[in-house]
C-alpha cells in the first residue's frame, strides 16, 4: 500500500519509522530530514501548499495520507486530498476546528455539557476585557482564538504579572489579529499538573495512547523560557507517576465525549486527538486539544506500539478502529536543541550523531528541524534531534537517552534533569500538596 506522510519533523520521523516495513512509504517535507529521507521516497516542498501536495499525492497512486501537523489541517488539505478519493489519517477542516478555532472548542464544551472544562469568555473588544478583569478574581490564562504555532498562550504568573498586563496583552491580541481572528479568550487559569493523552480516533471510536507528560521550560529545574517542549517520559503501566487510573479513565472519558460532541457539530473526527490536561484538585481539566500526535510526546508512545501502526490508520479511515496495544514499558524523550533556543538561535551548524553507538546503547534517534546537506548535518533554528531511551522503569529509559545524548555532537543543549527521579518526584509532591 502506498502511504504519504506529510511533514518534516521528528513526529513525522517517528511516524514513518512505526510504518516503513509494512507500506510502501512516500513522505512530503520542507527540510531534508535525514531520517525520513532515508526510509522514504522523498518530495521536497511546502506542506502548506495544500493544492501541491494533493497533486503530488495523486501523481504517485497514493492511497492513504497522514498528516504530521496542524497548519496543514487548518488550510484542508484532508478536503483537498479528499477530491481525488485519497483517504486522510487527520481530521478535515471543519473537523480540525477542535484546534484551530478555540472558541468552537470550549463552545462545544459548554453546549454538550463535556465534563473537564474551564472557565472561559471570548472578546472582541477593549470595555468588555476590562469590564471582566475588574471583576475577575483569579488568575487568568489569555489565548489567540486561532494557531500561533504554539507561541500566542500567556499565563498570567508565568509570562505576565498580573491581570492588568493580561489585559495589554489580550488587546494586542485583538488589535493585531494574532492567530487570523480579531478574538481573544480569557480562560481560568487551572492549577496542578500537566499531562498528555494521545489518542487514535475513527469518528466514533477513540482508543488512547500511554499518558506522557512534557516539559515546555527551556533550562532545568523548568526554569527559563517557554519552548516547543524539551522532553517527556510516560511510565510503564500508561499513567504517570501522579497520575492515578480513575483520572486518565476520566481524562480518557472526556476525549471519547468530545470525539461524539464533534461528529454532531461538525464531522466525524478521524485522526489523532491530542489532549492537553491539568490533573487539578477537581480532576483532569482540558487546557486544550491539537489534532494531531504531540512533540514530543508522540516519540514516548508510537515506539512502545504492539498493534502495527498500518493496521490502526486503516481501522480510523475505514471507521473500524480497534483497541490498539502498548507494550508495558517506560520511556523518556530528551530533545536537543540548539545553543540559545528558543531565543537567539544558532542555526546553521553542522553537527555530527553516531547513530550506531547510540542503538547500540538501546537509543533510538530521531531527526526534527535540521536539514540534510551534501557535507553533513545541519541544525535549523528549532529543536534538533529528540533522543529516546525505553526500559523497564522511567530511570532505565532516562539513562539510556541520558547517556545517547554523549553521542551527539554540535551547538547543542538539552535538559539533563528529564526522566530523572528528582524531577518525577516534584511532580508527586506537587500533586501531593494540591490533593490535600
Ligand atoms: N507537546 C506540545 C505539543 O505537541 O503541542
Amino acid at each position: 500500500m502506498k502511504v504519504l506522510v506529510v511533514g518534516t519533523g521528528a513526529r513525522e520521523h517517528v511516524i514513518c519509522e512505526s510504518l516503513k516495513d509494512d507500506v510502501d512509504l512516500y513522505s512530503y517535507m520542507s527540510n531534508i530530514n535525514p531520517g525520513i529521507a532515508r526510509i522514504s521516497k522523498y518530495k521536497q516542498g511546502n506542506e502548506l501548499n495544500i493544492e501541491k501536495v494533493a497533486e503530488y499525492a495523486k501523481n504517485e497512486n497514493i492511497e492513504m495520507v497522514i498528516i504530521g501537523s496542524e497548519a496543514p489541517l487548518g488550510k484542508g488539505i484532508v478536503d483537498e486530498l479528499e477530491k481525488y478519493e485519497i483517504k486522510s489519517v487527520g481530521p478535515n477542516i471543519n473537523a480540525a476546528r477542535i484546534e484551530t478555532d478555540k472558541s468552537f472548542m470550549r463552545d462545544l464544551f459548554e453546549e454538550y455539557k463535556l465534563p473537564g472544562s474551564l472557565t472561559f469568555k471570548v472578546f472582541d473588544n477593549y470595555e468588555d476585557i476590562n469590564n471582566f478583569l475588574d471583576d475577575y478574581d483569579n488568575e487568568v490564562v489569555v489565548k489567540p482564538v486561532g494557531l500561533t504555532g504554539g507561541k500566542g498562550v500567556k499565563i498570567v504568573g508565568d509570562h505576565l504579572k498580573d491581570n492588568n498586563e493580561a489585559k495589554i496583552y489580550a488587546k494586542k491580541i485583538i488589535d493585531t489579529k494574532m492567530g487570523g481572528f480579531s478574538q481573544v479568550i480569557i480562560e481560568e487559569k487551572a492549577i496542578g499538573e500537566e499531562f498528555t493523552i494521545q489518542a487514535f480516533s475513527d469518528g466514533e471510536n477513540l482508543s488512547p495512547m500511554p499518558a506522557a507528560q512534557d516539559h515546555p521550560h527551556a533550562f532545568e529545574g523548568d526554569n527559563g523560557p517557554i519552548t516547543g517542549g524539551m522532553g517527556s517520559y510516560s511510565d510503564n503501566n500508561g499513567l504517570l507517576p501522579f497520575l492515578t487510573h480513575k483520572e486518565y479513565d476520566d481524562a480518557v472519558q472526556i476525549m471519547k465525549k468530545s470525539i461524539l460532541a464533534i461528529k454532531d457539530k461538525a464531522s466525524h473526527y478521524k485522526g489523532i486527538l491530542y489532549g492537553q490536561f491539568m490533573l487539578t484538585k477537581d480532576g483532569p481539566k482540558l487546557i486544550e486539544y491539537n489534532a494531531r500526535f504531540g512533540d514530543p510526546e508522540v516519540m514516548n508512545t508510537l515506539p512502545l506500539m504492539e498493534t502495527p501502526m498500518i493496521d490502526v490508520c486503516n481501522g480510523i479511515v475505514d471507521g473500524k478502529l480497534k483497541k490498539v496495544s502498548f507494550t508495558d514499558k517506560a520511556s523518556v524523550c530528551k530533545y536537543l536543541v540548539p545553543d540559545g533556543y528558543p531565543e537567539t538561535k544558532y542555526a546553521n551548524t553542522l553537527i555530527r550523531v553516531d547513530e550506531e553507538k547510540i542503538n547500540s546503547l538501546g537509543g533510538h534517534v530521531y531527526y526534527a528541524a535540521v536539514n540534510q546537506k551534501e557535507y553533513g548535518i545541519y541544525t535549523s533554528s528549532s529543536r534538533a534531534i529528540g533522543v529516546v531511551g525505553i526500559g523497564d522503569r522511567i530511570s532505565d529509559g532516562e539513562k539510556i537517552a541520558e547517556t545517547s545524548c554523549n553521542y551527539i555532537q554540535g551547538n547543542l543543549y538539552h535538559r539533563k534533569d528529564i526522566g530523572k527521579k528528582e524531577l518525577v518526584d516534584k511532580r508527586v509532591d506537587h500533586i501531593n500538596e494540591i490533593r490535600i
